[in-house]
């Protein structure tokens, strides 16, 4: 049974154990806070154990970017990642802006697979860092 609620501090521990799986980045305490505080940062539990973290933060007014998605990789392919990617666009729509934005590092073929299967396009791609990410975007003024 999947359970998706805001996080609290509470939750760091929890979702930096699941950050530390990967190489990808991973939120200071500080910035987990602060995301808290936001309440910009969601969790996915499944039987109680959280399965996934994922924040976002709005750019420009009208944009939502999506940061720090994580799913256990004892939960992968259990369609976790799917149902809060579906959860991010309903809380996208509910603040009215006009599209998602994501970057993915350019061989993570998992991430590139589950935007695309939820409608996002790849739009462009940046390499201020020594990794090449793609960004990736979806169109939401049809929903308005
Ligand atoms: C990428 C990630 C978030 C996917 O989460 P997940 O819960 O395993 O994905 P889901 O089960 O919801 O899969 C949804 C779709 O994504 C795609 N997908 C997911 N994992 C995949 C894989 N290993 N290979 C190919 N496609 C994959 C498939 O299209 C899948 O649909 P399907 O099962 O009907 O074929 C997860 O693998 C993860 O946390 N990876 C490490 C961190 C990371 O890369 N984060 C993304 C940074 S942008």
């Amino acid at each position: 049974m999947n359970n998706i609620r805001l996080g609290n501090l509470d939750d760091f521990e929890t979702c930096k154990e699941i950050a530390d799986n990967f190489d990808e980045s991973t939120p200071t305490i500080k910035i987990f806070q602060k995301l808290c505080q936001n309440e910009s940062l969601y969790i996915l539990e499944k039987s109680g154990i959280i399965a996934w973290f994922i924040s976002y933060q709005i750019l420009w007014n009208n944009s939502m970017f999506l940061q720090f998605l994580r799913v256990s990789p004892k939960f992968q392919r259990q369609w976790v990642g799917k149902a809060l990617m579906q959860h991010m666009e309903q809380v996208a729509v509910s603040q009215k802006v006009d599209e998602l934005i994501s970057t993915i590092l350019v061989d993570n073929i998992a991430s590139e697979w589950l935007h695309i299967q939820q409608g996002f396009i790849k739009s462009g791609s940046m390499n201020f860092t020594e990794a090449q990410e793609i960004v990736m975007i979806k169109e939401l003024w049809n929903t308005k």
